[in-house]
C-alpha cells in the first residue's frame, strides 16, 4: 500500500514538473515584445534598456494602441529600408526634441516612466549615429 502511494505520488510530481516546464517555454517564445529581428543593425544594450522601460509598452508588434503602432514598432526597424528607417529616426529626434514621448496623459499615472534628460541624450546620439550609417 505503502508503495503504491508512493508510486503515485512520484507519477503526479513527474507530470506536474513536465506540464510547469512546458508551459514556461510557451510563455518564453510568446514574449515578442524583446524579440528584435536581426537586420541592418543592433540595437544598443544602453539603447533597448531605455526603449524597452520607456517606449516599448505601446509601441511594439502586440500593442493594443493602435495608434502609436502605426507610428512605430521598434521590432520593425532593423529591417526597414533605409530611407523608410531614416524617417522613424527622424520621427525619435523630433519628439525626444520636444519632450513628447511618452505621452503626458500616460507620464501623469506612471511618473516614473518620464525620459530623464540622460535618457533622452542616449537615444538622441543613438538616432546621429545610425542617421550617419543610413543616409
Ligand atoms: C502610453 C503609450 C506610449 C508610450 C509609452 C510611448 N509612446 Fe510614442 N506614441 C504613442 C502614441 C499614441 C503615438 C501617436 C501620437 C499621435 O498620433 O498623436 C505615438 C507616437 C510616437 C512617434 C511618432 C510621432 C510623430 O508624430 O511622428 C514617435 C517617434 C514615438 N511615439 C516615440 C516614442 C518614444 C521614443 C517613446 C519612449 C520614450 C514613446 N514613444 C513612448 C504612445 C506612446
Amino acid at each position: 500500500m505503502r508503495l503504491f502511494v508512493l508510486l503515485t505520488s512520484i507519477t503526479f510530481l513527474s507530470i506536474c514538473l513536465t506540464s510547469c516546464s512546458k508551459s514556461k517555454k510557451s510563455s518564453e517564445s510568446t514574449s515578442s515584445t524583446k524579440e528584435i529581428p536581426a537586420g541592418l543593425f543592433e540595437y544598443p544594450e544602453n539603447v533597448l534598456a531605455i526603449v524597452d522601460n520607456k517606449c516599448m509598452s505601446c509601441h511594439n508588434p502586440d500593442s493594443k494602441n493602435d495608434k502609436a503602432k502605426d507610428e512605430l514598432i521598434w521590432q520593425d526597424l532593423p529591417t526597414m529600408k533605409k530611407p523608410f528607417l531614416a524617417k522613424k529616426l527622424y520621427g525619435v529626434q523630433e519628439v525626444l526634441e520636444d519632450g513628447e514621448m511618452p505621452p503626458e496623459k500616460f507620464l501623469s499615472k506612471y511618473p516614473d516612466k518620464e525620459l530623464t534628460k540622460e535618457e533622452s541624450e542616449i537615444l538622441y546620439k543613438w538616432t546621429e549615429e545610425l542617421l550617419a550609417q543610413v543616409n
